[in-house]
């Protein structure tokens, strides 16, 4: 059956039947769902814009993006984070060309017109005449983002002031996050630069691939796993008592308890020993569940455009540049209290394996790209996609927060990840998202 299509954007709730697990083409496709993606998820949401280890010092910066807006946090005297829209009030150049480093100040190339690290307007050329005029510089400053907060090192911002506070929007994944970015004293830092590259594929593909499909790897990663680690990708689905699929508000992660994963870990055997050691010493800090995830073979999406790979320690944000690009900034993060060796083994088995040139980098582009590009059919965009995996496969009472899933062969993560998509698409504003029901929490987690 046809679909009518150009009204995708009209028929919001149309494009998904998640309960008998399908959705439509167009989510992927259509340049309007594209544009309110923009206004209602990228301007709104929480997102990932820095690790705190990467501005350690007052004046230090990076410039990244929210959507496609461009921004630049800043560490501030007082210690406090600061962020701000990277483009000048005068006439909107860009004031900071790098993607990191430290100022004093920020001065705009175009008419000189210099910013301090709080973002306010110190001066400028010819200021007299600016005197003259009687331009107020203080109401003249960089335009700051509406929220910016950090949790266990991960810094978001989100630029709609009428967001809930960062801790409700991560809601019951903290319990998972602390898992892996607080698992050792000291927490974690980023090493190495960030490596940058672009694929010419819808955001979603990527992020519902990290938010739960340990199958695509079954698959796609089997001849890389072979070529890197010496075996097949672990086959989790023969043990789905063992693993799920956890999600709260779109976020998701899959895991199983199997600190043994040999992907995790890229066959290094110095690495294995590593975690081995230091899952007591979680089991003692975090409970033994979450010492059982710390090497697992598991990924994690934080909607909408964030994810990584626990165990393997690639960090990655996905920004849209348009419905069929995107512009990938990849990192290894390291415990910041781990041996030099075990951090430059990450190090190299992330870009040996989740950058531009790494085997598995190019397994999954290929993929969502093809997957991107068939949409641009005029019949084939009218043909509905499957997401039906794991229907009934919801478990209550279990000692893990969030809504849970048995089984990692499943697409429970993606069917929930879809659904908030679909709030936050129809929602005038955060008031009217709503609440989507998780289980209670079993005391003492
Ligand atoms: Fe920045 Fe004119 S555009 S000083
Ligand atoms: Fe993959």
């Amino acid at each position: 059956k046809r679909r009518p299509i150009a009204q995708s954007i009209e028929n919001l709730d149309e494009l998904l039947s998640l309960e008998k697990g399908r959705m439509s083409r167009d989510v992927f496709w259509d340049k309007d769902i594209y544009e309110q993606e923009i206004e209602r998820i990228f301007a709104r949401c929480w997102l990932f814009v820095a690790h705190e280890s990467q501005i350690p010092k007052a004046g230090d910066y990076v410039t990244t993006y929210m959507g496609e807006d461009n921004v630049l946090i800043v560490r501030q005297k007082d210690g406090s984070i600061k962020g701000f829209l990277n483009t000048c009030p005068h006439r909107g150049n860009k004031v900071c060309f790098a993607d990191l480093g430290n100022a004093r100040q920020f001065v705009c190339n175009y008419h000189g017109w210099a910013f301090g690290i709080d973002g306010g307007l110190k001066g400028m050329t010819a200021s007299e005449t600016y005197e003259a005029a009687g331009l107020d510089k203080s109401e003249h400053g960089l335009h700051p983002v509406a929220h910016i907060d950090s949790y266990r090192g991960l810094i978001f911002a989100t630029l709609d002031p009428d967001a809930p506070s960062l801790a409700d929007y991560l809601g019951d994944m903290r319990y998972y996050l602390d898992a892996i970015f607080d698992m050792d004293e000291g927490g974690t830092e980023f090493i190495g630069g960030c490596v940058k590259s672009v694929i010419q594929c819808n955001w979603k593909y990527a992020s519902e691939n990290f938010v739960g499909d340990i199958l695509h790897a079954l698959w796609t990663h089997d001849s890389g796993a072979k070529a890197m680690v010496g075996g097949p990708v672990a086959e989790v689905h023969k043990t789905p008592e063992q693993s799920y699929h956890v999600n709260f508000n779109g976020h998701g992660w899959e895991f199983n308890q199997d600190i043994v994963g040999n992907c995790a870990t890229l066959g290094e055997k110095e690495l294995l020993k590593y975690l081995y050691v230091l899952q007591p010493k979680v089991a003692e800090r975090l409970g033994e569940v979450r010492s059982k995830m710390i090497g697992a073979i598991s990924s994690c999406t934080l909607f909408p455009n964030t994810s990584f790979l626990p165990g393997q320690n690639t960090f990655r944000t996905w920004h849209p540049r348009g419905p069929g690009q995107i512009e990938l900034h990849t990192w290894t993060f390291v415990n910041k209290k781990a041996p030099q060796e075990i951090k430059d083994m990450w190090r190299k088995g992330t870009m040996m394996t989740f950058s531009p040139s790494g085997v598995f980098e190019m397994d999954d582009g290929e993929n969502w790209e093809y997957s991107t590009r068939s949409n641009a059919g005029f019949v084939t965009r009218q043909q509905d996609l499957y997401l039906g995996l794991g229907q009934d496969t919801r478990v209550e009472g279990t000692d893990l927060p969030g809504n849970v899933f048995q089984g990692q062969i499943n697409e429970a993560n993606q069917r929930a990840f879809y659904q908030r998509w679909l709030d936050l698409m129809k929602a005038d504003s955060w008031k009217t998202v709503p609440q989507r029901d998780v289980p209670k929490m079993k005391e003492g987690v």
